[in-house]
């Protein structure tokens, strides 16, 4: 028997290497096929922290394994519709944003992960959310690549400015990254020679009270289950049934 499982991406960069490597344990198992969805942000946000280009290996193409993004999609998401029929076991939204929690919680259903999950619940698909702002308080998170201006020289021949592919550093007084080119290739992590640039530096975040509260609402609805992090999402499997 084959499980089709439906993962969506949203923006969000907090539980984003730690879903992925979930999946891809779980790709590994061919008692699973992985379809991935991806909102705008999260196509954006899978490319800075050097995730989009490997989804191929959880979801390679082919029916019910192929990679949908909200970018291609419209504005009426017809692969969405597919969860309304009942042809997935299981829809899995992690990492789930703030801003996409807090859509789910008002019932609005505007843009690819949202309609996912309106479209799973007519279809009793159950639902596991990974939301990035669990509870209030303190959350330790990971940067992408980011430059440190203490140890930033300013050199007039940058080397990681010069070899960026993606030519996503510019000089503006001091070198600066744009993220919206990044493809995290992290080649400019080891060509600084003042080791300025970093990839994964953890920082403190403050989850905001709004932001636990509309996570509480969802706990609340019939079909959905809220769990705190990526790791607790195989046992979760598990426990269906269907592995
Ligand atoms: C690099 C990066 C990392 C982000 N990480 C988070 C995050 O961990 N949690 C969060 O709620 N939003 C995060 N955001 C902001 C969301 O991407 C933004 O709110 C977006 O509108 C979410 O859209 P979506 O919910 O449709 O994916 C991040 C944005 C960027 C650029």
């Amino acid at each position: 028997m084959v499980f089709n499982i439906a993962w969506c991406i949203t923006g969000a960069g907090h539980f984003l290497l730690e879903s992925f490597e979930v999946f891809l344990k779980l790709a590994s198992n061919r008692q699973f096929k992985i379809t991935t969805f991806l909102s705008c942000a999260g196509e954006e946000v899978a490319r800075i922290y050097g995730v989009l280009d490997k989804l191929k290996q959880i979801s390679p193409g082919g029916y019910y394994q192929e990679i949908v993004l909200e970018r291609e999609q419209g504005k009426g998401f017809p692969k969405a519709g597919r969860l309304a029929r009942g042809t997935y076991a299981l829809l899995v939204i992690s990492p789930a944003t703030a801003n996409t929690v807090a859509k789910i919680a008002c019932g609005i259903a505007d843009t690819l992960v949202t309609s996912a999950f309106a479209q799973a619940q007519k279809g009793n698909v159950p639902v596991y959310i990974v939301p990035t702002d669990y509870k209030e308080g303190i959350v330790t998170t990971k940067l992408p690549v980011v430059i440190d201006y203490e140890a930033c020289r300013g050199c007039d021949t940058c080397p990681p400015l010069i070899k960026c592919s993606s030519n996503a550093i510019k000089m503006v007084g001091k070198p600066n990254i744009d993220l919206t080119l990044c493809r995290c290739c992290k080649i400019c992590v080891d060509l600084c020679p003042y080791g300025a640039i970093s990839f994964g530096k953890e920082v403190k975040t403050r989850v905001r009270k709004l932001d636990a509260e509309n996570v509480r609402k969802i706990m609340l609805f019939e079909g959905v289950k809220v769990l705190e992090k990526p790791s607790e999402i195989h046992d979760a499997i598990s426990s269906l049934g269907v592995s």
